[in-house]
């Protein structure tokens, strides 16, 4: 299995994968590296957003025109895309599946997607290029409080352990409070703990925020006709990284800045 056990996150403690280790979390994965990828980060996203909008216009297209045959609905799953292998299967699924929860978890619960789209409009208004997610306070606490819900990869103790109404999603439980994700709070897991935490922290939380950030910036986001937001499915597919089981169908709207 990957590469007779030769990969970083299944290789057997041994000075092999402490080298392997220093490599991702020195070279690859620092707070600087990620820092300096931000405008590739930038780019594809706004790419993503490009997309939607091409596709909307195609569709509202299409109905002028009369046409049936093509679907009106679009789905967040869709908009997802040695060492290596494993940025690119630890890195890539974790972050889709994440952005995917935290969409569902947001359309299930309208006052928290009313709040940190305000906060996002707000924010980012007039920003939309060169976007800098550091004040995006509250949608921080979303993404903290997807992890805590959907961890990507449950470790080996209760994630889901935290407090009271472990069920319900409500980011202001962050909201000052000291846990964080640096594996020091042993009730909140997301990254894991120790020497096996997840190299990747650092870009796992960019990609998603400024992905989210994105997606509630430019889209008004609404359940297709016949489903309310108490039914909004949550199965959980078996596997390595916890995503959802069945897509998340949305009908997006495009949002215009009132200052434009
Ligand atoms: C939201 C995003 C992410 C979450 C929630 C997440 C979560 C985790 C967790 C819980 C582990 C530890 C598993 C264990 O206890 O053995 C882990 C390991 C790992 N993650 Fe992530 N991860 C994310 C993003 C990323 C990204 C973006 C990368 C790289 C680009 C990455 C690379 C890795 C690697 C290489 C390991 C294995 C580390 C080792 O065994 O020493 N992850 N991740």
């Amino acid at each position: 299995m990957w590469y007779d056990y030769t990969d970083l996150a299944f290789s057997p403690y041994n000075e092999y994968r402490r080298q392997m280790r220093r490599i991702c979390v020195v070279e690859l994965l620092s707070a600087k590296n990620v820092k300096s990828f931000g405008s590739i980060r930038q780019d594809e996203v706004s790419i993503l957003i490009k997309s939607i909008k091409t596709l909307l216009m195609f569709l509202s297209g299409c109905r002028q025109m009369g046409s049936s045959s093509f679907p009106s609905l679009t789905t967040t799953s869709k908009l997802s895309s040695l060492c290596m292998q494993d940025m690119f299967s630890a890195g890539k699924e974790t972050s889709s599946s994440a952005i995917d929860w935290a969409m569902a978890e947001l359309m299930r619960n309208p006052r928290v997607m009313e709040k940190v789209q305000r906060e996002v409009r707000e924010c980012l208004k007039g920003k939309e290029k060169d976007i800098d997610v550091k004040g995006l306070k509250y949608l921080k606490l979303v993404v903290k409080e997807t992890l805590r819900l959907h961890p990507p990869i449950p470790v080996m103790i209760s994630v889901w352990a935290m407090g009271m109404d472990p069920e319900t999603f409500q980011p202001e439980r962050f909201e000052n409070s000291c846990i964080d994700f640096l594996g020091s709070s042993f009730e909140y897991l997301p990254f894991g703990a120790g020497r096996r935490i997840c190299p990747g922290v650092n870009f796992g939380l960019a990609s998603v925020e400024l992905s989210l950030a994105q997606i509630l910036y430019h889209f008004d986001w609404s359940l297709p006709p016949g489903i309310s937001f108490p039914d909004v499915d949550l199965t959980e597919q078996e596997g390595i990284t916890v995503s959802r089981k069945n897509h998340l169908f949305l009908l997006p709207t495009l949002y215009i800045n009132p200052s434009h």
